[in-house]
């Protein structure tokens, strides 16, 4: 349960985000990612004015940032209705024809993991996205025939951590293509506040702020602090938080004060103790600390590398300085021996 809460995965925990009304549902409602919103704002403004659906669109980047919320603004800012799947949900092209079937038109179909397509399902996609059609293919070998089923318009948006794994003629057929980075503490601190003030949360800016510098650059997880820091200072204190309340419990929960948790840093220990610094293989690294090699990768190790503290190079994964310093360790010194204690 811990590492669930303090990690960027999904969980339960969404759920409750959601039934507390956390997530944002306008454009205006969603902080920061501003190229984002801009471009959004254009392309939504311009289909509505051309009474047409909004193009296909892709959001990628890693986990907590947004991609599903933006999904779903997207169709209320077309005031659609939406559809929700996923990669690994569509086992077989007739799965995904018989949503396509059902769409009404300017509707939104939500795929999330879209990389998890199989190619069979993303042959069916093909001819959808760029024709609204799909091709029902009756009976087998040189009897076959194939029917095209004309679709109603709709918009496809899709999610995925991986963007590396989307074949280019699947990447090409979105109209817009969105990148979320990790955001700034800036504006993670105004997503707590506003989480806060939700909730119903006292709060200072500064304890705010100490939870936003704290996240690890992810929404998901700012809005997981803040609750966490709201029962400390519930069971703890007088429920009340600020800045010092905030630093203990997030203290407590194994949150240093560069946001990475207790997995981050077992990563980091892996790779410096474990392995002598790197290279290391991502399998090997994986397995030491009992993670599957995709979490590893998409969870844990793109905020690892944007904070500067690990590398990915050809033979493995290497720690940084930073790393070493974080840990409170000594790097080897250049000539390959170890000297930390
Ligand atoms: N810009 C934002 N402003 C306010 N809250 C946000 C913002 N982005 C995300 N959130 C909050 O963070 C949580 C995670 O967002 P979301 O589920 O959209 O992430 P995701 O990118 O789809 O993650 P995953 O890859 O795990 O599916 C949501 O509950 C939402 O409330
Ligand atoms: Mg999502």
């Amino acid at each position: 349960m811990r590492d669930e809460v303090l990690s960027a995965q999904p969980s339960d925990l969404d759920e409750w985000v959601d039934r507390q009304g956390l997530r944002p549902r306008r454009l205006a409602d969603f902080i920061g990612q501003g190229d984002i919103k801009r471009h959004l704002n254009i392309v939504c403004r311009a289909a509505r004015a051309r009474e047409e659906p909004v193009c296909h669109q892709l959001f990628a980047g890693p986990p907590g940032l947004g991609k599903t919320t933006l999904a779903g603004i997207v169709a209320a800012e077309m005031g659609a209705s939406i559809s929700v799947t996923s990669g690994p949900a569509l086992e077989r092209a007739g799965d995904l024809a018989a949503i396509l079937t059902k769409l009404s038109d300017g509707d939104v179909l939500f795929i999330d993991e879209i990389h998890r397509l199989n190619r069979a399902v993303e042959e069916v996609l093909y001819p959808a996205m760029e024709d609204f059609r799909v091709d029902i293919v009756l009976g087998k070998g040189p009897a076959a025939r194939t029917i095209p089923l004309q679709l109603t318009r709709f918009t496809l948006v899709a999610a995925t951590t991986r963007t590396a794994l989307i074949t280019g003629p699947l990447r090409d057929r979105f109209g817009l293509v969105s990148r979320l980075d990790y955001y700034p503490p800036d504006d993670l601190e105004i997503i707590v506040l506003r989480s806060a003030d939700i909730l119903d949360v006292d709060i200072t800016t500064a304890a705010a702020g100490e939870i936003a510098r704290r996240s690890r650059g992810t929404p998901r997880i700012a809005n997981r602090l803040l609750s966490l820091v709201r029962d400390f200072a519930l069971v703890e204190g007088d429920g009340k938080v600020d800045e010092v309340s905030a630093g203990e419990a997030l203290e407590t929960f194994g949150i240093d004060e560069r946001g990475l948790d207790r997995q981050d840093r077992s990563i980091l220990r892996a790779v410096c103790v474990g392995f002598g610094g790197g290279p290391v293989g991502l399998s090997t690294l994986a397995i030491s600390v009992s993670e599957p090699a995709e979490t590893v990768e998409d969870v844990y190790e793109p905020f690892l590398i944007q904070q500067g503290l690990l590398m990915r190079t050809p033979r493995g994964r290497v720690a940084l300085p930073a790393a070493w310093e974080h840990l409170g360790l000594v790097a080897p010194d250049p000539a390959g021996r170890s000297l930390f204690d």
